[in-house]
């Protein structure tokens, strides 16, 4: 796959990566625990119907340079117990304002380090939450793994206890790099844990993560990494751009002095690693996901219902109102996102005075709401029509390109590019679209202009 120069040069500037319509930098701390107690209320009567869970496990045993998560060191590890009590207590006062005869379709533990922390309290967790809630069949019960401190009791364990994800941060396969950003390489060679985790059954999943663009990385290195991944074949494959926010997390400035890869030399990684993972039966989903065809997910996509959410791309049957626990969480319903406190402490205090613990959040218009149908269709499946999305939302197809930023000549300059086929119902993302879907979607968000410098770039 070749990329001209002109096109990095045109589109290599700033935006979001719309994981959230409107992204998290729009939230405010205007919002009182009352909105939030009210929008908790409304999304019983809110599409999707199903219920997920995030639980966010904050704690690591030490932080990677290039973090860019909501992250903190466990030190001595006295935190845990009370954390893990706040999350319960969470839990209960959640359940007050959503109706649970809705079933839950997705679980999802992420972090930090969620294995960090010893499995009873993880196995106390997911037993109170299947005496609590009823289950779709066959629900994603997902969690985040540092494989450097994962065994295979401890694997053992999270299956008893239901899981039946495990998304392992491998990041990269060279020990040299890792130590330049403070990590270690998995415990147990990466192979042999998916041989374990995967023998367990045909409903397990394993996701790898990845990220291009660390000190030390190169074309080849990186490749070379990539082709042991797709040896091992995961079922999913995530190739991240490390995304550069020195101004929100200071640890990522040691990366500077250690010697950042180019922008160039960046795109020539993924671009590398794109073409390596198709030639091994990969197929792209979104922004950076590569899975093999039988995946669920590729299904979605060629069917039109990829979905994505903090946590994600997942698709219509496990899509749920997301209710997020713990330091940082983010409840992502359909009216609104609601950020939990940042600190721990300020979090745990809130928990035991009775108090949902609202750091800040976002209530979207009737007209964001528009905004965000079509920006989510265009980021998970690549294309989207104006008329199907008025349809869904029982508006005018006028009323939803009044929603965006929508501009003709724009669209036409795009075409010209040959990221997009446009018809004035539709835009289509060819394969060469597909590396700028964020620019695609900016260009169409009325709010992008107003916090420009704030976003990492897509390179
Ligand atoms: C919460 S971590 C995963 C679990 C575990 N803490 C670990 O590191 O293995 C989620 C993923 O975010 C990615 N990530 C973290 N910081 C990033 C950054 N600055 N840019 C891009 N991806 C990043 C990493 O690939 C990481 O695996
Ligand atoms: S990448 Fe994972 S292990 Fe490293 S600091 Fe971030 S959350 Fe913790």
């Amino acid at each position: 796959m070749k990329i001209f120069e002109e096109l990095l040069l045109k589109y290599n500037v700033p935006v979001p990566r719309y994981t959230s319509y409107p992204p998290a930098n729009h939230f405010k701390d205007s919002y009182s625990e009352n909105d939030f107690i009210r929008v908790l209320r409304g999304s019983n009567e809110r599409k999707p119907e199903n219920i997920a869970l995030y639980f966010h496990i904050p704690f690591c045993e030490k932080i990677c340079f290039y973090c860019g998560c909501n992250a903190c060191s466990i030190g001595n590890g006295n935190m845990v117990k009370p954390y893990v009590a706040a999350l319960k207590k969470e839990i209960e006062l959640v359940s007050q304002y959503i109706n649970k005869d809705r079933p839950v379709s997705q679980i999802h533990y992420g972090g930090g380090t969620p294995n960090s922390i010893d499995i009873s309290f993880i196995r106390s967790l997911n037993d109170y939450l299947f005496s609590e809630f009823s289950l779709i069949e066959n629900p994603e019960i997902a969690i985040e793994c540092n494989p450097a401190y994962l065994d295979l009791k401890y694997i053992d364990d999270l299956l008893l206890a239901g899981f039946n994800r495990f998304s392992l941060g491998i990041q990269d396969f060279n020990t040299e790099i890792l130590s330049k950003v403070n990590r270690q390489p998995s415990a147990i060679p990466p192979g042999e844990l998916f041989n374990y985790i995967k023998s367990a059954g045909a409903g397990t999943g394993v996701n790898f993560d990845f990220i291009y663009g660390l000190p030390g990385q190169s074309v080849s290195s990186f490749t070379e990494t990539m082709q042991m991944a797709a040896e091992i074949k995961p079922d999913r494959l995530v190739t991240f751009s490390y995304a550069h926010v020195p101004w929100i997390k200071k640890h990522q400035l040691i990366l500077e002095k250690r010697g950042l890869p180019s922008a160039g030399e960046k795109t020539k990684m993924f671009l590398s690693a794109y073409d390596l993972l198709k030639e091994s039966g990969y197929e792209p989903i979104g922004l950076d996901h590569f899975v093999l065809p039988s995946d669920d997910l590729y299904n979605a996509l060629k069917e039109g219902n990829l979905h994505r959410n903090f946590q994600g791309y997942c698709t219509r049957r496990t899509t749920g109102q997301v209710y997020a626990f713990g330091v940082t969480a983010i409840s992502q319903m359909d009216e609104g996102y609601f950020q939990n406190r940042k600190e721990i402490k300020d979090y745990i205090s809130d928990i035991n005075l009775g108090k949902l613990p609202v750091e800040r959040g976002y209530i979207l218009s009737d007209e964001q709401i528009l905004a965000r149908a079509v920006i989510t269709e265009l980021m998970c499946n690549n294309r989207v029509s104006f008329s199907k999305v008025a349809s869904n939302h029982k508006v005018s197809v006028d009323m939803i390109k009044m929603s965006i930023n929508f501009d003709e000549i724009k669209m036409h300059d795009m075409e010209r590019d040959g990221l997009i086929s446009y018809t004035p119902d539709n835009i289509e993302v060819t394969e060469t679209g597909s590396f700028f879907i964020r620019n695609i979607a900016a260009s169409l968000d009325k709010a992008y202009r107003e916090k420009v410098q704030t976003y990492s770039k897509p390179v």
